[in-house]
């Protein structure tokens, strides 16, 4: 059992990673509990999977467990949705001293944090992270949103949990798919600012997506450490230390966006791909040996990740690419901040990026 804490003043928290902590969440759950209730807010995939173990864990705690769930997918995270959410929620009767519990991924998590944030003015919430996602990523750092018809993630809040609590076992019965995507998530810790952990990934991503529960366990341990840290120095990503999370996500937007944000290439596969695009600008720039964009690369290959356009089966101009990057959330005063690299573990903010040179990039590397 490890426990980390996001460093936030009175809004600091902590994260629990246990395997088997599921079935035991009464036990770390029932200080959430006032008025012996919690309102659990799942989707039907998790639900169907996840939802009786912790029902289990909780049938002889005196505490009453709320559930609604929601159609599993992106679709939830829409307005349409947030209000069945909160009307559900005052039906029920909530209260500002209420908790809501988000069992599943980072859809689940992304609306529950948002309704929480909201109903009565703000009601506490915990996580209970189901995919590999997010567990190292989504599900620590306070981010909340839906999407808008405008862009993905557009309305939202920075609304810090209370708790998160993280069940490696959970991830056995997680498509092999949806934990390669999350492992992208655990490769960017050691790209933005870890090589030693790079290395240990390159070693250890077998076990990893073999689900060896040590691997599985340290990977999101280390993790979680990573990204607690850099959201305790800079909460609402002010400062730029946040924004190193987003590395892969810029050329990763583009091509989820090219893809129309659909199955065909999942968050965490656009992050792997334009990971392995942000390290090959980084040597056109002159920034990074070729030879760490290589080495970057081969590791996305050997675990079936995307690594290019092709792999992300993309098709489109360099310059449709970077239409769609306008369209990014992250653009700041007409002209988009890109995550470089002066090398595995040396991420930087380049605020000096100029669109035409990334469109003529993205033709060459398609
Ligand atoms: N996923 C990026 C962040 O939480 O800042």
């Amino acid at each position: 059992m490890t426990q980390i804490r996001v460093e936030l003043g009175e809004h600091s928290y902590p994260i629990l990673v246990q395997p088997g902590a599921l079935a035991r969440a009464a036990t770390h759950l029932q200080e959430f509990a006032s008025n012996n209730r919690l309102f659990v807010l799942t989707d039907n995939h998790v639900g169907s999977n996840l939802l009786p173990i912790l029902q289990h864990a909780f049938a002889e705690s005196g505490i009453d467990l709320i559930v609604s769930s929601l159609p599993a997918g992106e679709a939830s995270k829409s307005w349409q949705r947030l209000e069945t959410v909160t009307d559900w929620l005052l039906a029920q009767g909530v209260e500002r001293s209420d908790t809501l519990v988000a069992l599943g991924g980072g859809v689940i998590g992304d609306l529950t944090g948002f309704a929480a944030a909201i109903v009565k003015r703000g009601c506490g919430f915990v996580q209970i992270p189901t995919s590999l996602l997010a567990q190292v990523d989504s599900s620590v750092g306070g981010k909340t949103a839906i999407n808008s018809s405008v862009g993905k993630n557009l309305i939202g809040s920075f609304n810090q949990p209370r708790f998160v609590l993280i069940d490696p076992l959970v991830l056995n019965s997680l498509p092999d798919r949806e934990l390669r995507a999350g492992y992208a998530e655990v490769v960017k810790y050691g790209l933005i600012n870890d090589a030693v952990f790079f290395a240990w990934c390159e070693a250890n991503s077998k076990q990893i997506l073999d689900r060896d529960p040590d691997a599985l366990s340290e990977a999101i341990v280390h993790s979680v450490r990573a990204k607690a840290l850099i959201v305790g120095e800079d909460e609402k990503e002010l400062s730029g230390r946040r924004a190193l999370l987003n590395l892969g996500h810029t050329f990763g937007h583009a091509l989820e966006a090219e893809t129309g944000f659909s199955d065909k290439l999942v968050h965490g596969e656009a992050v792997a791909a334009g990971m392995a695009l942000a390290f090959g600008y980084s040597v056109r720039r002159g920034h990074c040996d070729a030879e760490d964009a290589e080495r970057v690369r081969a590791h996305l290959e050997s675990v079936d990740l995307p690594y290019n356009l092709t792999t992300a089966s993309v098709r489109a101009s360099g310059q449709r690419l970077v239409d769609h990057m306008m369209h990014d959330k992250k653009m700041s005063g007409g002209s988009l901040p890109f995550l470089l690299a002066n090398g595995i573990g040396h991420t930087f903010l380049a605020k000096d990026v100029d669109l035409e040179d990334v469109a003529a990039f993205l033709d060459e590397a398609a």
